[in-house]
């Protein structure tokens, strides 16, 4: 077993420190806001990832997992992972600053030889100036690895444990080795590449998965032009294992703290060596246009939004989350309050965030309260409250059914049993009783 410490406490961090403090690891996790980490030491998550708290508390019980806003604490590490944020700049790239400060703390701190493993998302050739400036702050020999995170929020843990496949990329064969003894007690296959490869695997990845969910979402704006069901499409697709049934689900876009800020860096890279990256510009164009598209919708139904008493259900980027980040219910709610539409708001999680980004805006208790009295309402976030509705309770609470649901959570049979107006992505329209159409008749 390693003594590993891990700098960083945000989602990447804290779900590898304990993870890998579960599998048996002595695991110190460093996080330079005292806040954090006084919440962490009481055995509190600071962030809303199923499992993960009693997970800590479980591993601060064996010491095996301990939390700490000081460096010396974890000298002695032989193995010292960085995961701390590369915000997005406005040119879209990534902003360095916190690893090149973790990076200078960490080689003024360890006194012995060090692995050090960048897990954080950072431009192609960051790793190898990473270790050259590491190098030239300590007497001790440093290697470098580069071993991207694939986790998803809401998922991270099972992800951790039950992965793909981990990366790891490096010049020297002893890191590599060291990094793979690591990871073994997961039984993940390993994938050992060069600093260079790993890095660029974890952009290409995010790349491709947005991707296709752009494609799909150019697919769906094409049936509901010609009549056909986008859901049918995905999963014929989907069915040729080429292509994969995956991240097929057209909606009103990708949104969170990854799929947005490293297309636009992976853009930005390629700019760097002169590439024009025309693909991934368009997924991106794409993605702009779709989180507008229920807007769109209701402004062609309705023609004029002002006063309108709009229900969004759902504001996290996606379920199992109360993260904000990017997420396509901040497009949507700020241009529905520039129309001068009346706007409430309800998230199984996310809302006291919401608040702080909406003053204008109401935060009912429930769902049920959310769609009293409303005009219309849109889902924009998938939660699995929302699927679960009898659909009967709109008709019920509301003015009138009228639903623009940005997720497609409902089957157009049940919907078709209801006396709801219902508006989807990729899929015919239901109940439509005025001329503006919004999609041309089968
Ligand atoms: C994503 C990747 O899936 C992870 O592998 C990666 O580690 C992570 O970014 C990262 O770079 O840190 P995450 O942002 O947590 O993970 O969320 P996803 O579950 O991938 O969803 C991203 C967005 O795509 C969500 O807004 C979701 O609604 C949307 N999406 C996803 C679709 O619109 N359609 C789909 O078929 C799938």
């Amino acid at each position: 077993m390693k003594k590993i410490a891990v700098v960083g406490t945000g989602y990447v961090g804290l779900v590898t420190g304990v993870g890998l403090s579960h599998i048996g690891h002595e695991v110190t996790c460093l996080d330079i806001d005292p806040v954090k980490i006084d919440l962490l030491q009481k055995g509190c998550s600071p962030i809303y990832e199923e499992s993960l708290e009693p997970m800590i508390q479980e591993n601060q019980k064996q010491k095996r997992l301990s939390f700490t806003s000081k460096y010396e604490d974890i000298q002695d590490a032989e193995i010292v992972l960085i995961a701390v944020g590369t915000p997005q700049q406005p040119d879209g790239s990534a902003n360095l600053t916190y690893i090149f400060q973790a990076a200078d703390r960490i080689a003024k701190t360890i006194n012995q030889e060090v692995t050090v493993v960048v897990k954080s998302t950072v431009p192609v050739g960051t790793c190898q100036r990473l270790r050259n400036y590491i190098q030239d702050r300590t007497p001790f020999s440093v290697q470098m690895v580069s071993n991207p995170e694939f986790l998803r929020e809401g998922n991270a843990l099972k992800d951790l444990f039950e992965g793909d496949r981990i990366v790891i990329g490096s010049d020297n064969p002893e890191a590599i080795q060291k990094v793979m003894e690591m990871y073994a007690p997961f039984d993940i296959p390993m994938m050992t590449t060069d600093l260079a490869s790993a890095e660029m695997i974890k952009y290409a990845s995010n790349a491709f998965l947005a991707t296709k969910i752009s494609f799909i979402n150019e697919i769906s704006s094409i049936c509901e032009k010609v009549g056909a069901n986008v859901e049918a499409v995905a999963k014929g697709m989907g069915m040729d294992r080429r292509i994969g049934s995956s991240f097929l689900q057209a909606g009103i876009g990708y949104g969170g703290s990854c799929f947005p800020k490293d297309t636009k860096a992976l853009v930005q890279m390629a700019g760097n060596v002169k590439h024009q990256f025309d693909l991934l510009e368009s997924v991106i164009h794409v993605n702009n246009k779709q989180q507008n598209k229920l807007v769109d919708q209701m402004k062609e139904r309705f023609g004029s939004l002002v006063g309108k008493r709009i229900t969004i259900l759902g504001l996290a980027f996606k379920p199992g989350t109360d993260d904000l980040r990017e997420a396509a219910s901040l497009v949507i709610i700020d241009r529905l309050l520039r129309e001068g539409a009346l706007i409430t708001a309800y998230d199984p999680v996310a809302m006291p965030i919401a608040k702080e980004h909406f003053p204008a805006v109401t935060f009912p208790a429930n769902v049920k309260e959310a769609l009293t009295g409303a005009e219309l309402a849109a889902i924009v976030t998938e939660w699995e409250e929302f699927k679960e509705l009898p659909l009967d309770l709109y008709e019920e609470l509301m003015e009138e059914a009228i639903l623009f649901d940005g997720r497609n959570c409902y089957s157009l049979e049940e919907v078709m049993e209801q006396n709801m107006e219902y508006y989807s992505v990729g899929r015919p329209a239901v109940g439509h009783t005025k001329s503006a159409t919004l999609t041309h008749e089968a």
